[in-house]
């Protein structure tokens, strides 16, 4: 093989990355394909919330860029099944409150912080594969996926999704609100100027606003299948 065309170790490790809006479905359709593909599977936007909730915690000043740069470089997290440990404490569902997750989008929009959080998520790319999803996963973190998918759905479908999730975790919601919360943070998330959320032109695009979570999996299922094939023929 010439030098020019080899591999990186990094390189032959396949890596697919689903972006897109806030509760558009993108966590539940990574982590299904990740199982099935038997890969590991990365919530890039629970770090987000994770340094969301540890400021919170700490009643970091938030206008503290220095200290919430500090926060997002040592925080100390375990990913354990679905499960996640934010030092020591098991924070899963803590993580996933609506202030967490706006605190989570502002925080998202500071350059420092974004860099802050570049290497732990790239030490998720390990054999035999990662599927994650997020806002910026395509575009900054793994460029090179083998497959970029952008996954969306309608505002009101987003937002009976996000009410769903909630109140099955009992944490109690109003649709209206979420469904305001849910396209402030769109804004937020499209319209910053480091990472935004984006499709890429290497991107396909899901619309799952008639689709189940089934017919959206397997369709990302087969897009992998289908660069597997081509990359077996090249
Ligand atoms: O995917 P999520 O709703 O859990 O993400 C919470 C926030 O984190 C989201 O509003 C923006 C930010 N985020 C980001 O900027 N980049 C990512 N890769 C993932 C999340």
């Amino acid at each position: 093989m010439r030098e020019s065309t080899m591999m990186t170790h990094d390189e032959i490790i396949p890596v697919i990355t689903i972006d897109g809006p806030s509760a558009s479905g993108k966590g539940t359709v990574a982590q299904r394909v990740a199982k099935e593909l038997g890969f590991h599977y990365l919530d890039s936007g629970a770090l987000y919330r994770l340094v969301a909730l540890k400021s919170l915690q700490e009643d970091a000043d938030i206008t503290d860029e220095g200290a919430l740069v500090e926060i997002a470089a040592n925080l100390d997290v375990v990913f354990e099944n679905s499960d996640i440990y934010l030092d020591g404490k098991q924070v899963t569902d803590a993580i996933r409150t609506e202030q967490c997750g706006a605190l989570a989008s502002r925080l998202a929009s500071c350059q420092s912080i974004r860099e802050s959080l570049i290497a732990r998520q790239r030490a998720f790319r390990q054999l035999p594969g990662l599927v994650t999803d997020g806002r910026d996963m395509g575009s900054v973190i793994f460029p090179d996926a083998v497959l970029k998918v952008y996954l969306t759905a309608g505002a009101d479908v987003r937002a009976q999704r996000r009410y769903k999730q909630l109140i099955e975790k009992g944490i109690s919601a109003n649709i209206d609100s979420l469904q305001e919360e849910i396209c402030k943070r769109d804004e937020r998330d499209s319209n910053r100027k480091v990472a935004p959320l984006q499709k890429c032109l290497d991107a396909r695009l899901l619309d799952t606003t008639s689709l189940s979570i089934l017919q959206a999996q397997n369709r990302v299922l087969e897009w992998y299948r289908a660069c597997n094939a081509t990359e077996e023929r090249i």
